[in-house]
Formats: C-alpha cells, structure tokens, sequence
C-alpha cells in the first residue's frame, strides 16, 4: 500500500497522475483508425474497439445501435459508472468519450435547475460530461465553464466539446484553489466527485464563493466521510480514488458556512458510486448552498 500524501504538491501528483491515465485510457479505447473501424461490429464491441469519429458520436456506423448504446461498445466498465449515474436524457447525444470518463459520483446539474443564459462553472470537469448536460440546459444564450488541472483531461474534455460542436463551453486550466475568473462572474458552481481531492477545501470554498455572482448557487455531488474518524483509507490511492480525502460531513458544512454560503443543505446521492462505500465510511453526498444577493 502507498503512503498517504502529506503536502499540496504531492496530492496534486497524485491526483493528477491518476486522471491523467485515465484520460489516456478513454482515448486509446475510443481512438480507431478507419481500417480498424471497419472490424468494429459485434465481434468486437465491448472491447474498446470501437470509438472516435466513426463511432463516437454515430454508433449506428460500427453496428453499436444508438447514441446511447454506444456506451456498451466502448470501454463498458468506465461507461457503466455514466449510465449509472445519469439518466438517457441526459446522455442523449453525447460522444461516447464524453461518457468512458465520466469519473463522477453523482449528478450535480439534475437539481440545478439550470436556466437559459445562465453562466455556469464546473469545478473538476474531466472529460466534461456535466459541461455537456449544463450547456444543454443554459442554451446558446448561456455559458458553461469547465476547470481542471490535468492537461490530459482538458484536451480531451476540448475534443470532446469539439465534436459537439459547442460553442458555449470552454475548458481552462487550473486549480479549484485559485480559480483563474473573475469576481462575481459565474450563477451556479456545479461539481462532480472533485472536492474530496483537494487538500485546501477552505480555498476551494472561498473561492467558489468569490466567483459566484450574489444569490448565485452551488451544487455538488462528493464524497464526504460518514463520522468523525473519517475514511477507513487515507493512503495516496485512495485519496486519488476520491475516499482518503473525503471529509467529515460536519466538518465539510462548516468550511461553507465559513466561506460565506447559506442555505446550505445535503441530501444522498440517490444512486451510490460503489457498494462498497459504506464499510469504507464514505458516501456520495449531494449538497447545495447559496451566496446571499
Ligand atoms: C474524479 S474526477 C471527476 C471528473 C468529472 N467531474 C466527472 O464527473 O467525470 C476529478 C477531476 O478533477 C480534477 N482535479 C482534482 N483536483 C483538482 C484541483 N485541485 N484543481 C483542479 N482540478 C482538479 C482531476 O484532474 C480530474 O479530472
């Protein structure tokens, strides 16, 4: 077993290393060129055979079925966890790619109630999944942005929204600590299974708080420890794999508080990441605040 992390910068590695393989992995299982695309039938789906242009976002062309079904043909165990999580509406006309690094535990953008022209921030966005589903409700009159600090993830959460052809979302670099936008300059902060991650959740917060115009929400699916003591795990993998970082609930909702949110209010993810969870003491929260107009 690793040992725990002990600083910023090597959580930061830590974190960063896992996601950036996992963005590597969605590309290499969805990547075909156009001769191996052309054995991409039944035979082969499932194996991650199928993907990229011919397949990504027109499953019919590999004999994969519909938009959604292309989830079954690509990588099924990372697409699983998005199928899961969101519901067919919500995935309809996504790339597959956008689906295979969905890494959320939750549904952040389900009770958002997300209107048109509203500007929104994901924080932690990964291949963009909860961008994708937000620029669909906030419409061409709003904007959607996605912050992450993998470079592999923002090229590919980039390739991604290419291929949607969107022209209301953009990915930037950073970190959730130090928000790269301006003051008073985002409605609604969405986030997915990312918080956990951070050592400085009280500079997470702060900053949250200070980009969200006033009266603007929050709204955020994590995962938080279900009692004081903590995560059973606290070791390096596990603070990647979003548990040794999850923190008390308590603790959590006063770090809000202090940053300034009210409102704030927590209800259980109605599906769980992982059956698992329990006897780790961790569980996928949802939690939503507001900052006061
Ligand atoms: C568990 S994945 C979730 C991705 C996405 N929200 C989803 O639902 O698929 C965590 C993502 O957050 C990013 N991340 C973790 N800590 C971060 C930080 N402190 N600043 C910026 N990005 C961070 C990682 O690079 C990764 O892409």
């Amino acid at each position: 077993m690793t040992t725990m992390p002990n600083n910023t910068d090597e959580i930061r590695q830590v974190v960063q290393e896992r996601y950036g393989q996992r963005a590597l992995r969605v590309i290499q299982l969805t990547d075909v060129t156009p001769a191996a695309n052309a054995g991409c039938g039944a035979e082969n789906c499932g194996h991650g055979a199928c993907g990229g242009d011919d397949c990504g976002h027109d499953a019919a062309a590999c004999g994969c079925g519909a938009a959604t079904n292309a989830a079954a043909c690509c990588g099924p165990e990372d697409t699983e966890r998005a199928m899961a999580l969101y519901n067919a509406a919500q995935l309809q006309g996504l790339p597959v790619e956008a689906m295979a690094a969905s890494a959320g535990c939750g549904n952040p953008t389900a009770l958002a109630d997300l209107r048109p022209g509203e500007t929104v921030l994901d924080l932690g966005s990964g291949g963009g999944i909860d961008c994708f589903i937000a620029a669909e409700q906030v419409g061409e009159s709003g904007r959607v942005f996605g912050l992450d600090m993998t470079p592999e993830m923002l090229a590919l959460a980039n390739a991604n929204r290419d291929r949607m052809g969107l022209a209301n979302v953009e990915f930037v670099a950073g970190h959730l600590e130090d928000i790269p936008l301006p003051d008073s300059s985002v409605d609604v902060v969405i986030s997915n299974c990312v918080i956990c991650l951070s050592p400085d959740k009280d500079a997470v917060f702060q900053e949250a708080y200070r980009v969200l115009t006033p009266g603007g929400r929050l709204h955020v699916s994590d995962m938080l420890a279900l009692s004081e003591d903590g995560p059973r795990l606290t070791d390096a993998e596990a603070w990647a794999s979003c548990i040794g970082g999850a923190e008390y609930r308590g603790t959590y909702l006063a770090r809000m508080a202090a940053a300034g949110f009210t409102d704030i209010a927590t209800s259980d993810e109605a599906l769980r990441l992982d059956a698992d969870d329990l006897p780790l003491n961790v569980a996928s929260v949802k939690v939503s605040a507001r900052k006061p107009a």
